[in-house]
């Protein structure tokens, strides 16, 4: 008789982002002239760029053609592709990190989610709290989380890492330790970075302890501050001990086109055996390649004038970053993140829960933001904006909370 995995039982309720799809289709349902303002789920708003539609055109013309059709991509991606990553993304700024230890995927979002199956069950994980829920629901369905317990919102055998306003929403280094350490910068859902010094810090803590740092950097194209690395490569020693996970989502707005890419270094050994060969063999099997005519749109991201045009539209989200932060910081709201990252993080008034500032803020100015307790306990009380809507639709959303 079949049987289920039984570990799928233990994640409580729905996704975060389907639950807040839900609330606000009930909602509009019950109100249908509700002019809803969507600052939630953090997808971008912008077009594809210029450079990127025509490398896209002309790859689907190639695929029109005999001589010039591709059908399976290679396995780990193609090399046009990972070169320009490697040369552009990591030696432009002093990583010593070669095509062949980038990994071509069809987002971050899976990667980060599928890395763990080249571990063994019994690695205990580590993860921020607030956190990107992916990290710990991927890990639950491994079954390496143990039980859930419904009173502190945490799984039993997973080690949270508060990120309070007091530490500056970063991590301290945890006096248990971990195998697997989860992080994120600059961060979702709180908009905080670490400075070069800080990532060094846990760079040493993982190479004392034997941990693996799984280090997701989809927002590095909104790091402004020059303190900040953008590769955890950047640090002394990461070589050694951290894979690194990127996406094309939120730097070019590749949301809907699908590309991202995870970066693990061949000296990168876990009990004498090197993790490249792994990953290398769980892609070819499970995975099939991101379509070749989305490779090509990456690799225009790197020219000249797709480089110009995506910046151009990471400032824009920027400006509108601005906009959030400045506007609720006059309305007297505690706020923090926006500069070097897309996300505003905003306590809730008084003593309001996250969904309860959730529900008011639907109510009252038909503005959808994310609670910041579905990023976990430590997130109670906030809540989380995106920078990613269109420039009208923010300026007017910001002018209806001030008047709440
Ligand atoms: C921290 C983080 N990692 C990964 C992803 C997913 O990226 P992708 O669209 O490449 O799957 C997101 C998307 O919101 C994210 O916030």
């Amino acid at each position: 008789m079949a049987k289920v995995n039984q570990n799928y039982l233990r994640l409580p309720g729905s996704y975060l982002f389907s639950m807040i799809g839900e609330k606000v289709r009930r909602y509009q349902e019950q109100h249908p002239n509700a002019d809803i303002i969507r600052l939630g789920i953090g997808d971008v708003t912008q077009p594809i760029a210029p450079e990127v539609i025509q490398a896209l055109h002309s790859a689907v013309d190639e695929m029109g053609e005999a001589k010039t059709f591709h059908g399976y991509a290679p396995d780990l991606g193609y090399g046009f592709l990972r070169s320009v990553i490697a040369g552009m993304d990591y030696q432009n700024r002093g990583c010593d990190i070669s095509a062949e230890e980038i990994f071509v995927s069809d987002g971050a979002k899976c990667d980060c989610s599928n890395i763990q199956e080249i571990f063994s069950v019994d690695n205990k994980i580590a993860v921020c709290d607030p956190v990107y829920p992916v990290y710990v629901d991927s890990n639950v369905m491994a079954g390496r989380t143990g039980e859930y317990d419904p009173a502190s919102g945490r799984f039993r055998d997973v080690i949270y890492m508060p990120c309070t306003k007091e530490s500056g929403y970063v991590p301290q280094l945890p006096e248990e330790v971990p195998d697997l350490i989860y992080l994120c910068f600059p961060n979702n859902p709180t908009g905080a970075v670490m400075k070069k010094t800080q990532l060094q810090e846990w760079v040493d803590y993982a190479s004392r302890h034997g941990c693996v740092i799984l280090y997701d950097a989809a927002y590095e194209a909104y790091i402004a501050e020059a303190d900040v690395p953008h590769s955890i490569y950047e640090c002394e020693g990461a070589r050694e001990c951290a894979i690194e996970f990127r996406s094309f989502s939120k730097t070019a707005g590749f949301t809907g086109l699908r590309l991202g890419f995870t970066v693990v270094p061949k000296k990168l050994e876990v009990e004498g055996t090197k993790l490249w060969p792994l990953w290398a063999r769980r892609h070819g099997t499970k995975y099939n390649g991101a379509p070749y005519i989305i490779q090509r749109a990456g690799e225009a991201v790197y020219s000249e004038e797709g480089r110009r045009q995506v910046l151009a539209q990471v400032a824009y989200y920027m400006e509108n970053a601005r906009i959030i932060y400045d506007g609720l910081k006059a309305a007297g709201y505690e706020v923090s993140g926006g500069v070097n990252a897309p996300y505003i993080w905003l306590r809730a008034p008084g003593q309001m829960t996250s969904w309860e500032f959730f529900d008011h803020l639907l109510d009252q100015a038909h503005v959808v933001g994310t609670p910041g307790s579905g990023f976990g306990p430590a997130g109670e009380h906030y809540f989380r904006l995106t920078a990613f809507g269109d420039r009208q639709n923010t300026i007017e959303a910001v002018e209806r909370i001030r008047r709440l």
